[in-house]
Formats: C-alpha cells, structure tokens, sequence
C-alpha cells in the first residue's frame, strides 16, 4: 500500500500534501464545482465488484447491485455497464435503472410495500424477479398478474431469523424486523405460491442486515435457508435460485470486514459441502461496492470556540450526510492539506437548527475558516438519503475516472428545491 494513503481508502492518497482520489487532486474539485460536493471514484467502484467477481468465479452468479446505497445514473451507468443487475425497492429505483441503461430481467424487486401500480409497471418491464415479503403480497401481485394475463416470477424473502451484529436500525433479519416471511411457515407460504396462477416461484432470498463485519452470521444464515430449500423442494417446490442478500460491512473506522472474494470463498466451500454448489445463486451488495468509493468535500464556514467544546461549522450538514444523525455512525473526517502544527478537539457540525447535526463529533483537527475537509467512506447512504431540509439544495456529485472528472449531478439550486410546489390563488 501507498504509505500515503488512508486506512480502508486505497483510492485516496496524500500526494504532495494534497488529498488526491485517482489522479484528481480533491482541492481542484472543491474549486471547480463548489462545497458540499460528492466525489466517486469509478476504479474504487469497479475493483470492490472484482472482488465478488474474484469470489464466484466459475459459479453461476448475478450481482445485484442494491442501488438505495447510491443512485446515481452514472453509478448505475458504472455497474450496468460491468454486468451487473440491480436491486430496487420502488418504482422510481426501476425508473432510474432503465434511464441508466440497466436491462429489466436483471432485476430484483425487494421491499414490504409495493404498491398494485408498482408490481404492474414491473411486470410490464418484465423485471426478473420480486422478492416477495408477506403472504398478503403473495396475493395481491398473484391478482395484479392474472389482471395483466402474466406470470410474475417470485422469490420468498425469508427471515433466517439471525443476529447480524450491526446496528439495530440496519439489521434486517431477526424476528422482531417488519422484513420477510417467517422461517418456520416459509414451507407453507412456498406451497400457497406455487399454488397461485399468476406466480412462478422462481427462487429463496434472504437479507439479515447491512454494514456486517463478520461473517459467522452470514454462514448461519447460508444454513438456514439451505435447510429450507431442502424442505421446500421435498414439498415439490423446484426452487432456481438462491439470493443471499448483500449486508457486506466497510471498514469506516478500523472495521476488519471479510474481504467479499474471502467471505464468499467460506461461503461457497459450505454451499458445495451442502451440495447446493451448482445452483444459480445472487447477491445484492450495496454499501461494500460504493460505501468506500465516495468522499463528501465540504468547506469550514467557521470556527467557534466555546466553554465546553470547540465546533467546527462546515458547510455540509445532515441533510447531505445524514448517518451521523440517525445512526451515531462515525465518517473520517480529514483535510484535503492539512496544515502543520497542534491540533485540537473539535466537534464537526453543520449548518442546520438540530444539535443533531453534528458529522463528526471529538476530532483532533489543525484547520480554520476556508480549509476544505472531506468526510470519508461517503459513497453510500449519504447522497441517496440526503433531503432539502431547510430548504438546503442537494450538493453536486462527480465521477472521477483517472485524470477525468464528471459532473454527475449538479447543485440543486433553491429554486430546485421548490420546483414542485404551488401557491394556492
Ligand atoms: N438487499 C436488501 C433487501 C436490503 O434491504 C439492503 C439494504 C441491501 C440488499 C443492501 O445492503 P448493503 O449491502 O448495502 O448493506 N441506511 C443504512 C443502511 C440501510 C440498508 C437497508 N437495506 C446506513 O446508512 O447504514
């Protein structure tokens, strides 16, 4: 590794004393399109997928790419172009995959709420599966098929009921979670779908949880839907595929996640030791294959010392990185040149009226009015969760390939951000 790069950023690296992503140096970035500003790194992106590609070589796999981490078009532009399909919760995610060139039948259709008008305009796409989460779902896409003289292709999202060791609001697969079918009734709720006219059960997913940095819970949950699909094919169930899930962590703070192509080396070994190794399998990975890939530059609007701690107010805020707020979750913040001398402790905050606004809090930083920081480990859950919450437009996004970079999206503007609305006469 580069001696200047940092912990868990191999595409970011000090050059010069400069922050530099790829051949980019950050500074020209700020400078040419302003703060806040998100910056991807395309080879990031791509070399997080090699990983899983190196992982099942020689299987049968589709990765789908679970763009709610990151949706932007050239992201999707990136990964369609490399492969892969796509997991989408909502008919917009589906509407923003056709406009970024991502073909129909390589995607999946998760959530607990598909509307009638969302199962219809996937089935007319003929999207390549809905991973079905209630019975009451089962139902109702069976009626909204049958309207449309189609069958819908169908998995099950079956809770494994397995703790993912992760922060409560982001695991997924315990009994208490709103998520998936019940594994002990997933063998009658299998049967009850094969038995509906406007369904072709097609396959098994599962999905415990995000941000997982161990990959025990990942081979107890393989178990637990191995022994299913044994169940269900015994109950003359043919099932096609096997959809883990994605739920792989990112190292944002000395985290030792399981590399993906080590992680799925474990896996695949119990697969093939079960049997099961010949099966068509996917995977629908998001925060590891951009998490990492994405920085946030943001200026420091002030510095205000005080009687009990020293803020550092920046001009990003929870509106653009909103993880801190709802997670507690910890970003690395550093500065694009840092500056020789003491550091001292500061609270990184924003701009918006919520003492939960803070992004990063108890820093050592050396910085005053003007610096630019970048909020590291940014490429997921920031932008794609970011809102105009005091009426903040959405910062601009680039894509950065080698010395290239390309506005991906530009600042929202106020009027943007009011585009919508309508005075009443
Ligand atoms: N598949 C399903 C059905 C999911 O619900 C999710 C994420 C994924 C795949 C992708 O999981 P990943 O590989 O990204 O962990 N906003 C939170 C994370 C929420 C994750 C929701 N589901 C955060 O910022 O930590």
């Amino acid at each position: 590794m580069n001696a200047n790069t940092l912990p868990g950023q191999p595409h970011i690296a000090y050059q010069a004393n400069t922050l530099c992503m790829e051949d980019v140096k950050l500074a020209d970035v700020a400078a040419q399109y302003g703060t806040p500003v998100f910056a991807y790194s395309k080879a990031a992106m791509l070399s997080a997928l090699a990983a899983y590609q190196r992982g099942f070589a020689g299987r049968k796999v589709q990765i789908c790419y679970a763009m709610k981490a990151n949706s932007n078009l050239a992201v999707l532009q990136v990964f369609a172009k490399a492969g892969c399909g796509f997991d989408i919760v909502s008919g917009g995610e589906l509407a923003r995959v056709l406009a970024a060139g991502g073909t129909p039948d390589k995607i999946i259709f998760s959530g607990v709420g598909k509307t009638r008008a969302e199962m219809q305009q996937a089935l007319e796409l003929g999207i390549g599966c809905f991973n079905v989460e209630s019975e009451a779902e089962l139902e109702v896409l069976n009626d909204v098929a049958l309207k449309l003289g189609k069958k819908a292709p169908v998995s099950l999202r079956v809770n494994p009921n397995v703790d993912p060791k992760t922060h409560p609001y982001i695991s997924t697969g315990l009994k208490g979670n709103k998520f998936g079918v019940a594994h002990e009734s997933a063998v009658q709720t299998y049967l009850r779908a094969a038995a509906l006219p406007g369904l072709a059960v097609v396959g098994i997913d599962c999905h415990i949880g995000s941000q997982i940095t161990e990959a025990t819970p990942y081979l107890d949950a393989m178990d637990r839907i191995l022994d299913l699909v044994t169940d269900i094919e015994a109950a003359g169930v043919p099932i096609h595929h096997i959809d883990f899930g994605g739920g792989l962590g990112i190292d944002y703070n000395g985290d030792t996640p399981p590399a993906a192509d080590t992680l799925w080396q474990q896996l695949l070994a119990k697969l093939d030791a079960r049997g099961y190794g010949h099966r068509q399998l996917m995977i629908e990975p998001g925060r590891s294959l951009v998490g990492n890939a994405g920085v946030c530059l943001s200026e420091v609007v002030f510095m205000k010392p005080g009687e009990q701690k020293n803020f550092c107010i920046i001009d990003a805020a929870m509106n653009d990185l909103p993880r801190p707020a709802m997670y507690q979750a910890f970003h690395q913040i550093v500065p694009l040149t840092p500056r020789a001398g003491a550091t001292t402790l500061v609270d990184v905050v924003g701009p918006v009226c919520e003492s939960g606004d803070w992004i990063g809090r108890d820093r050592q930083l050396n910085v005053q009015a003007g610096d630019t920081l970048a909020v590291l480990s940014a490429g997921a859950y920031c932008m794609s969760m970011a809102s105009n919450y005091n009426t903040r437009g959405r910062a601009a996004e680039v894509l950065i390939d080698g010395h290239q970079v390309h506005l991906i999206r530009h600042r929202e503007t106020a009027a943007d951000t009011f585009v919508g609305e309508h005075l009443v006469p």
